[in-house]
């Protein structure tokens, strides 16, 4: 490894960032993460912060899961790669199914199809979704509903049915045939409905409308995730996913679960659906599945949907969509591995409580702080705060303050990422009590400064 003068001379010069510009990164190079341990991680300069980030809210285990790490190394020398396109398959993968299914069967998922990450899983699922009504007979049903304040990450079809413009105008035009509905967003929603209940049935009216409008017949499926993450930690009423899964039921429209974030226990349930009481048609999952230690993601389907494909005899039931990557043999070994420690840690659990913990805390800092505009989490480790200039007029906080409320944040002791004027937090499931206090005094020291 070169040296620390090397790194930061290089710094953003030969890479861009997802996510980023390009010439912002070259004037503010970004933070050089070195090393982790735990619930923390530690910069270039040496400061050693707790990560309420969680990676990319992906690093459940922590950072030093030796069990999954050391199921990566030893496959690295058994079979570093091998294809799974169809004729060729390997152990690991084998394996790794097999305990994802177990994982989902609860849930009602039966099959799985591995890719290399969220963006992948979703696509996969939008793309089945299609050809699940084609070998059905129904092949007008192409169009795709989600909600405004989605993320289902960066693909053409999940840019499509992503629902916050700036991951989208720039791209434009998407795959046709893509409408959003409100998000249950109780803060600030055209219906000015801070009720959830009542939020969530006019969201359900608003579904009947575009099904009745756009005729069911042509639509394929809904896409939702059960808490919205990127959006700011979205949290729907508790009728609401249960209202759209019988709207889905009603029309013969195809539920996804977009479980990319709230899969694997960060919602204090394994999954999102699994917390509103919904079982969904389909699957996309990522991040948890391997901690982040290993860029997995798959996609899952319910006997339901299965059984179409498996029952086809005409041909049209190959699934001619897939990646090199799908079932990587390290990667299988990643997944088996962090699925056998998340629920011998039992990390729902961890996740339940401490997120009770950083939600409870964040709510008393409200009371200190009037640029908190709102406060969303209390359903495991996943918590926004949104933050604005003025309490009244709802006006979101400028980007200059909150960088400012970033960096200050970090400088004491806690790392938490932003999604334009609100602070998202997702931090390791595994975190402890005296770490969630450590995050809520940085958050104070931060928002102090405004
Ligand atoms: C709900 C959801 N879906 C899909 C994605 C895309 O995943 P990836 O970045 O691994 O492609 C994300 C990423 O954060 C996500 O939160």
């Amino acid at each position: 490894m070169k040296d620390d003068n090397f790194l930061k001379e290089n710094n953003a010069r030969h890479l861009w960032h997802p996510m980023g510009h390009p010439a912002d990164s070259l004037e503010n190079p970004p933070t050089i993460i070195k090393g982790a341990d735990g619930s923390h991680i530690t910069d270039i300069d040496g400061r050693r912060v707790v990560d309420a980030v969680g990676g990319l809210w992906c690093v459940n285990l922590g950072y030093s899961n030796d069990v999954v790490k050391e199921a990566i190394a030893k496959q690295l020398y058994d079979l570093p790669y091998y294809s799974a396109f169809a004729g060729s398959t390997n152990p690991t993968a084998i394996e790794a199914s097999y305990a994802v299914r177990d994982f989902f069967a609860e849930d009602g998922m039966a099959r799985c199809f591995f890719t290399s990450g969220g963006s992948d899983s979703v696509e996969t699922t939008l793309r089945l979704a299609r050809q699940y009504h084609r070998l059905r007979g129904e092949p007008t049903r192409t169009k795709f509903l989600s909600l405004k304040k989605g993320y289902h990450g960066t693909h053409f079809g999940g840019a499509s049915v992503n629902g916050n413009n700036r991951f989208r105008i720039n791209y434009e035009p998407l795959l046709p045939g893509c409408y959003h509905l409100p998000s249950p967003y109780t803060y600030r929603n055209p219906f000015n409905e801070t009720d959830p209940a009542k939020l969530a049935q006019f969201i359900a009216q608003a579904m009947e409308d575009e099904i009745a409008f756009q005729g069911a017949n042509t639509i394929a499926a809904f896409i939702m995730e059960p808490i919205q993450g990127a959006g700011g930690v979205i949290v729907p009423g508790e009728t609401f996913m249960p209202l759209m899964r019988d709207i889905c039921d009603r029309h013969g429209i195809l539920m996804i679960s977009d479980e990319v974030i709230t899969g694997f226990g960060r919602t204090g349930d394994w999954t999102g659906a699994r917390h509103w009481g919904v079982k969904p048609d389909m699957m996309s999952t990522a991040k948890g599945i391997t901690s982040g230690y290993f860029p997995v993601g798959a996609a899952l389907m319910s006997e339901k949907v299965a059984d179409v494909f498996e029952s086809d005899t005409t041909g049209e039931g190959a699934i001619y969509h897939g990646y090199t990557y799908s079932a990587h043999p390290v990667g299988a070994a990643a997944v088996t591995a962090c699925i056998s420690e998340t629920l011998r840690l039992d990390t729902k659990t961890n996740a339940a409580a401490r997120g009770k913990q950083l939600y409870e805390g964040v709510l008393k800092l409200a009371e200190k702080h009037d640029i908190i505009g709102d406060v969303r989490g209390g359903h495991g480790l996943m918590t926004g705060i949104e933050i604005v200039s003025d309490k009244a007029a709802k006006t979101p906080m400028d980007m200059a303050t909150m960088k400012g409320i970033h960096k200050t944040t970090y400088e004491a002791g806690a790392m938490v990422r932003l999604g334009a004027h609100n602070v998202l937090m997702s931090p390791p499931l595994t975190i402890t009590e005296g770490e969630v206090q450590t995050i809520l005094d940085a958050l104070d020291a931060g928002f102090s400064t405004v």
